[in-house]
């Protein structure tokens, strides 16, 4: 399957992605596009590295949210992508383009969802004073970090931890987990149903 990843930073899910489907001879999916809403970014620099086209669509040369996702759709559908994985992108998408994509994207959160949901869930972790976090990959929805739950990892809270330390402890398994839940997808091992669950045809 080809796979399309959404990101706009430093990219280090991203690397692990294309680490796990380059390494591994036996992967179903294949990265062949790198679109990033932020020019200049490091990620792309690791796309380009791995010899993975690369497009910038800066949400900032469109008038609003419907045009910049019609961009972000047109530019997967030329390229033939079959699976999106959002990878550190920090736009929400609009329901037209989510529904466009129901069952084929991806995105890693850094918390054991449905706990923690929101731009800042380390500081929530942290604030809450629960011991256990971790990551989840899941199908994306129209609700934000909602939509079935494909992979979860889970790593300790130590009393003491600052966002930083535990940002960097969720990130070493998120790197385990999304490429799991993407070879999950690409083999039709997990699949989406109308109804919003998961069949599970486990090899
Ligand atoms: C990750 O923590 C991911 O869970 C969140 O954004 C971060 C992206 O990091 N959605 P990176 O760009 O993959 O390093």
């Amino acid at each position: 399957k080809k796979v399309g990843v959404l990101i706009s930073g430093s990219g280090t899910n991203l690397q692990a992605l294309i680490d796990h489907t380059t390494d591994n001879n036996n992967s179903s999916a294949e990265i062949t596009l790198v679109i990033s809403n932020k020019a200049g970014v490091m990620g792309l620099e690791r796309a380009q590295k791995a010899g993975i086209e690369t497009m910038v669509i800066n949400h900032k040369d469109y008038g609003d949210r419907e045009k910049f996702d019609d961009a972000l759709h047109k530019a997967l559908t030329e390229a033939e992508v079959d699976i999106v994985c959002l990878a550190g992108f920090m736009r929400i998408l609009t329901g037209g383009f989510v529904n466009k994509w129901n069952g084929r994207m991806l995105n890693i959160h850094p918390s054991l969802l449905p706990s923690f949901k929101g731009h800042n869930p380390h500081e929530q972790v942290i604030e809450t004073n629960v011991r256990i976090s971790g990551c989840t990959v899941h199908f994306v929805a129209e609700e934000v970090d909602a939509g079935a739950i494909i992979v979860q990892e889970s790593v300790p809270v130590y009393p003491g931890d600052s966002v930083t330390s535990l940002a960097n402890r969720v990130k070493s398994v998120e790197h385990e987990a999304f490429p799991r839940a993407l070879e999950l997808v690409a083999s039709e091992q997990a699949i989406l149903q109308e109804d919003g669950s998961v069949t599970w045809q486990l090899a």
